[in-house]
């Protein structure tokens, strides 16, 4: 049979491992693998290349995906949708293993409706899909946050200053939590909570007291309860994409001024998200591919691969 796979939304450290096992299983088992550039763009532009054991060698430290990856969604294009089914029939694609978070598995909960067999991959460093315990990635990120914190401890005692650390998580606050308990942050904030300005100067008068400085590690997406922090929040970049971000100059500039001491602002960014994967993130990116192939060989569609407690289980994409 042919199997089509592609990478959608933002990439993520354990990518490329999730292609090299689906390409692995599926050759083994005399399948061919068809991988399409840059998310569902590939789709609606015949932009495809023949993927074989050669192509995914050495693939499994390298991060980012090497089939490139867009935010493109065929729903929001007029024939979009024609335009995919037309392209999956042209390459005689039998299944289709889309690897994305929620945008990419909407559609492709979507296009199941139009009788494309498809088994979802989940992916997102922020570890916010619904249906599986972890995501690859997140582990990656929360390790190059933990260590930047670890970094920040000296500095910031040698200085007597707050050290503010923004980390990715538009929705969700589990990187800031896992990080920042890792790292031994004094304070963590938290999108699912908005937080108190006056408690998070207490806790930072409190530490300098004490004799140390603080670390507060925030949430790209976190805000203050009573929405007291203006932030660059809601700007839309030249593709229209709103942009959050922020908090932590915000965050930094109130905290200066209310303690009285010298603050600093650090944003991880797209850091979090470049370079090899932990070992735990290319070990579940993997078992996820080969899951994948066993889910397409079973016959299933309309299914992701998740982890529950510690078995990898095909669960409906309408849970994620
Ligand atoms: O979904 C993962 C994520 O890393 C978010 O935490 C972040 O807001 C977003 O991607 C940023 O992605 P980009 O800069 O690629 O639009």
């Amino acid at each position: 049979m042919r199997i089509g796979i592609l990478t959608g939304g933002g990439d993520c450290p354990g990518l490329n491992a999730v292609i090299r096992a689906v390409v692995r299983k599926a050759t083994a088992s005399g399948d061919e693998v068809v991988g399409f550039r840059d998310g569902w763009r590939g789709l609606l532009q015949d932009d495809a290349v023949p993927l074989d054991l050669a192509a995914v060698r050495g693939l499994l430290p390298r991060g980012g995906t090497v089939l490139g990856t867009s935010r493109t969604n065929p729903f929001a294009l007029e024939g979009g949708p024609e335009r995919v089914l037309g392209c999956l029939a042209a390459h005689g694609i039998d299944a289709l293993v889309p690897v994305g978070g929620e945008d990419t598995l909407g559609v492709a909960a979507r296009l199941t409706s139009s009788g494309v067999r498809v088994v979802g991959v989940p992916k997102t460093i922020d570890n916010d899909l619904d249906g599986t315990d972890y995501t690859f990635g997140f582990d990656t990120a929360v390790g190059v946050a933990m260590e930047a914190i670890d970094r920040l401890h000296t500095t910031s005692d040698s200085h007597h200053r707050t050290l503010v650390v923004e980390v990715m998580g538009r929705h969700a606050g589990w990187i800031a939590l896992h990080a920042g308990m890792a790292g031994g942050a004094n304070v963590v904030l938290v999108p699912e909570r908005p937080f108190d300005v006056d408690a998070v100067v207490a806790h930072c008068l409190h530490r300098f007291e004490s004799g140390y400085s603080p670390i507060v590690v925030v949430s790209e997406g976190a805000r203050p309860a009573d929405g007291e922090l203006v932030t660059s929040t809601g700007q839309t970049d030249a593709f229209g994409h709103v942009r959050l971000g922020g908090i932590g100059a915000a965050l930094a500039a109130v905290l200066e001024e209310r303690t009285g001491r010298e603050s600093r602002a650090v944003v991880l960014g797209h850091v979090q998200r470049g370079g090899t994967p932990s070992a735990f993130d290319r070990v579940l990116a993997t078992r996820f591919g080969l899951a994948a192939v066993d889910a397409v060989h079973a016959g299933l569609s309309g299914v992701m691969v998740a982890l529950r407690g510690t078995d990898v289980v095909p669960v409906p994409i309408a849970e994620a």
